[in-house]
């Protein structure tokens, strides 16, 4: 069942209910300031930080769900009711959402008074504009109030929440014709502040929360709005909120456009006042100025479409699957574009106060994102790598305003140092910017330590190849990619951190998944010693890839038969092998050995992927490990402390089923790799919108599993490593088009029935224009024919001379 559709056309979706499964949300802003919007109009807004610099609150499991958000009322008679529907939930006549690209739209019709907004956050400014477009679509002339309302949070969010017995004194405003200011802790140590406008004469405001709501109402009915009268209160200690009202007249057909903008404002410190306590408000006068008028909104949403417009060209595919065009051009890399802003840091699902960077996050985000914004991804790459410690380990996360490694988590994840090479390799594949490895990287911030970046590859490769346990395997420390799977923690008593309990490292608990890595990894290291001439030094990391390669396929090690190991534990024992009663099964070798090359020669690659669609797949998906976790094991840690079918214990973890779909490239299958791409794309799930309940338009973390009471429902969208992986599997592997060091190659690996299709891709400043006569066949290139002349292999020979490159492929 649908609850919308796809507008492909305005790149939006169109949510034609509020009453969706779920929140489906959306993301504004794209540099500094940024909001999230729910299809009712809930959500929030933060400047940089989510944690310490948010501007308006949000109660995270709260009932009803998703309950505060930016709102506009409005009162026809004794009818109030709002655009989006939430938070007076007064049945709507019509009622649309469109989220966009950056943007979004809310249309709601109630007794003949039709009312639309447009909401987004401009390309250049720290501010949110809401433009409420007000039409008399009656016969009659109609006399309406229109209220806005935002509440204030007190700047630090983990604080607003907690500390209540100092933030129930410190509320203050001020208020100077239609704008409200918002100065909590301004007269201390901040030198900012917010403010919330509109750009017309109000009747009346209010910024004393209980004023405003009534001291036992909430925002679905508020006091004052029902009494269609503001008080003009002045918050003072007690929740300061912005709230305005306008009185407004519309003849039949008549419509009234009004601009709201939600701005934040830095103040230099010698210039805070304009007068004994009074805020400096001229820079809030000048960013209201550029958002006063119709016209003005109008330029400043066309900038905002026209960076799109941009960024969506770089890769775009014209196949006769529109599902597959439509992630491909729009949704996949707009949720990839939202992964490089929040990180793991602001969803509906992480509440913005938790967790800084990760640093394997954000790595893999990278490969989703270097081709849009490659400048911003180097300087991403040279902010994480700043945070590895000197002996090649890493920080587990980073704050994104200090940038600098966080000790919540600390560090000692075994897999870390190796996506500081995926990151690194994916941006010169792309750039062809070596200088990058030139660059002096301070280690642990301390930049009298520092190094250059290519140093700490070196450092990243050699740590895992110095650390290895007792089958030569890599020591998997904390835990690596499974965050859950805790090898050396132990833990028995509630509360213990399964992260940071017990030793950050133990002698003998081994994983093969970074054996895959190493591979993997290990040989773009390489070549990119080669890259820089290190011909003895590529020599070596092969030589120890190769010798990892022979372990991992060794039954006395990585191997179990039918497929790898997942893991050894402290006690040497396996896990994830038919030898245990539990948690026989794991994705993410048989994924990403395979992807690396593992096996392929041997045959073993095939039977690890057979044996990956006999005993995990399931029809939404393929499952993290199997039998699922019944008990709780201590040697084992979090993994176990789910319900089997959730999350790490059996749930289908959407990161990583590209990992199998890529493998499935690798080997040549192009059939199962797209069945299993389908499983999880948006694109097709939106069909069970009420079984998989998150934003049919994005890809979520996790799906229900097999062992789950709800077998197949969604949990924690948008912020998820599988926006980028799912990228590059269906960007690079089944449609093939792939950046290497020496160009683009195209070895497109799709099912037998695809047909023929063609991609446009800017590189390195080049655009090649692609077409492809699939033939029938799943993988393999017949022809490749650049500019009429054919070329041998895969490679496009890169020529700088060139502004277009015309490319035909024929698959045979
Ligand atoms: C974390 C990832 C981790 C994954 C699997 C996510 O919540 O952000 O770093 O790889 O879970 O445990």
């Amino acid at each position: 069942m649908k609850f919308g559709h796809f507008d492909d056309e305005h790149r939006e979706y169109v949510i034609e209910t509020p009453k969706t499964p779920l929140p489906w949300i959306n993301y504004l802003g794209s540099k500094e300031f940024f909001s999230l919007i729910s299809n009712t109009c809930g959500g929030y807004t933060f400047y940089k930080d989510a944690k310490l610099l948010r501007l308006t609150r949000y109660r995270y499991n709260d009932v009803p769900m998703d309950i505060n958000g930016k709102y506009f009322y409005i009162k026809d008679g004794d009818t109030v009711w709002n655009p989006g529907w939430k938070p007076t939930q007064t049945d709507l006549d019509e009622y649309e959402c469109r989220h966009g690209i950056g943007y979004s739209k809310f249309k709601g019709v109630k007794n003949g008074v039709r009312a639309d907004v447009l909401t987004f956050v401009p390309v250049n400014d720290n501010c949110e504009v809401s433009r409420l477009v007000v039409t008399n679509d009656s016969s009659a002339e109609k006399s309406i109030s229109i209220f806005s309302y935002v509440e204030w949070c007190l700047w630090n969010a983990d604080d607003d929440s907690r500390n209540f017995q100092r933030n129930f004194s410190t509320g203050e405003v001020e208020v100077k014709g239609s704008a409200i200011y918002h100065k909590t802790e301004y007269r201390e140590r901040r030198n900012h502040y917010a403010v919330y406008s509109v750009n017309a004469p109000i009747t009346a405001f209010d910024t004393a929360r209980d004023s405003f709501l009534g001291l036992y109402h909430y925002a679905g009915d508020p006091e004052a709005v029902l009494n269609g009268k503001l008080t003009n209160s002045m918050a003072s200690g007690w929740s300061p909120i912005a709230a305005h009202q306008l009185d407004v007249t519309l003849k039949p057909g008549e419509s009234k456009s009004y601009v709201f903008v939600l701005g934040y404002i830095e103040n230099p410190v010698e210039d805070k006042w304009e007068s004994h306590n009074v805020i400096n408000k001229k820079p809030a006068e000048a960013l209201l100025a550029k958002y006063d008028t119709d016209a003005k909104v109008d330029a400043a949403f066309a900038e905002l479409n026209d960076q799109w417009d941009k960024l969506l060209n770089i890769y775009t595919v014209d196949s006769s699957n529109d599902k597959v065009n439509r992630m491909v051009n729009i949704w996949n890399q707009y949720q990839c574009m939202v992964t490089f802003n929040m990180s793991r840091s602001a969803s509906y699902y992480e509440s913005g106060i938790g967790r800084g960077m990760g640093f394997r996050d954000s790595c893999q985000d990278l490969l989703g994102f270097v081709h849009l914004i490659p400048d911003r991804a180097r300087e991403r790459i040279i902010d994480i790598a700043s945070t590895q410690f000197q002996d090649g380990r890493a920080y587990h996360q980073y704050q994104p305003l200090t940038k600098k490694g966080n000790s919540d988590i600390g560090s000692g994840f075994g897999d870390d140092p190796l996506w500081l090479i995926a990151g690194t390799s994916a941006y010169i594949r792309e750039t062809g910017d070596t200088t990058i490895l030139d660059e002096m990287v301070p280690f642990d911030n301390d930049e009298s330590v520092a190094e250059t970046l290519m140093e700490h590859l070196r450092r990243s490769f050699g740590y895992v190849d110095t650390h290895r346990g007792p089958h030569r395997l890599p020591l998997i420390g904390r835990a690596d990619w499974n965050d859950c799977l805790n090898l050396n923690c132990h833990s028995t008593q509630p509360g213990e951190s399964f992260q940071t309990f017990g030793p950050s490292e133990g002698p003998v608990a081994e994983s093969v998944f970074i054996g895959g890595m190493f591979v993997k990894y290990g040989n773009e290291y390489a070549d990119i010693c080669d890259l820089k001439g290190l011909t003895d030094e590529a020599a070596k990391v092969r030589a120890s890839v190769a010798e990892m390669t022979e372990i991992l396929l060794d039954s006395g090690a990585g191997w179990d038969g039918e497929w790898f190991v997942r893991a050894y534990d402290s006690y040497g024992g396996k896990v994830g092998s038919k030898d245990c009663e539990e948690g026989q099964i794991y994705i993410e070798p048989q994924g990403f050995c395979v992807l690396a090359g593992v096996g392929k020669e041997t045959g073993q690659a095939q039977k690890a992927l057979d044996s990956v669609k006999a005993k995990l797949d399931t029809k939404y998906g393929v499952m993290i490990l199997q039998p699922a976790y019944t008990v709780y094991h201590e040697e084992l840690g979090e993994v176990s402390s789910y319900p089997p079918g959730y999350k790490e214990n059996a749930g289908i973890f959407c990161h990583n089923n590209p990992w199998v779909s890529i493998a499935e490239t690798v080997i040549g299958r192009g059939d199962r790799a797209f069945e299993v791409y389908k499983k999880t794309c948006p694109a097709y799930t939106e069909e069970i919108s009420e079984i998989h309940r998150t934003e049919p338009y994005i890809y979520c973390q996790m799906v229900a599993g097999a062992d789950a009471k709800f077998h197949g429902e969604g949990k924690n969208s948008w912020l998820t490593g599988t926006a980028a992986w799912t990228f590059v599997n269906i960007s690079q592997y089944i449609l093939g088009v792939y950046p290497t060091l020496k160009g683009l190659s195209v070895d497109p690996c799709v099912p037998a029935d695809f047909g023929d299709f063609s991609v446009k891709r800017v590189y390195r400043g080049v655009e090649y224009d692609i077409t492809v006569k699939q033939n029938g066949v799943q993988k393999g290139v017949k022809q490749l024919i650049v500019d009429g002349a054919q070329v041998e292999g895969t490679v496009i020979p890169y020529d700088a001379s060139k502004k277009t490159v015309k490319v035909e492929v024929v698959m045979g």
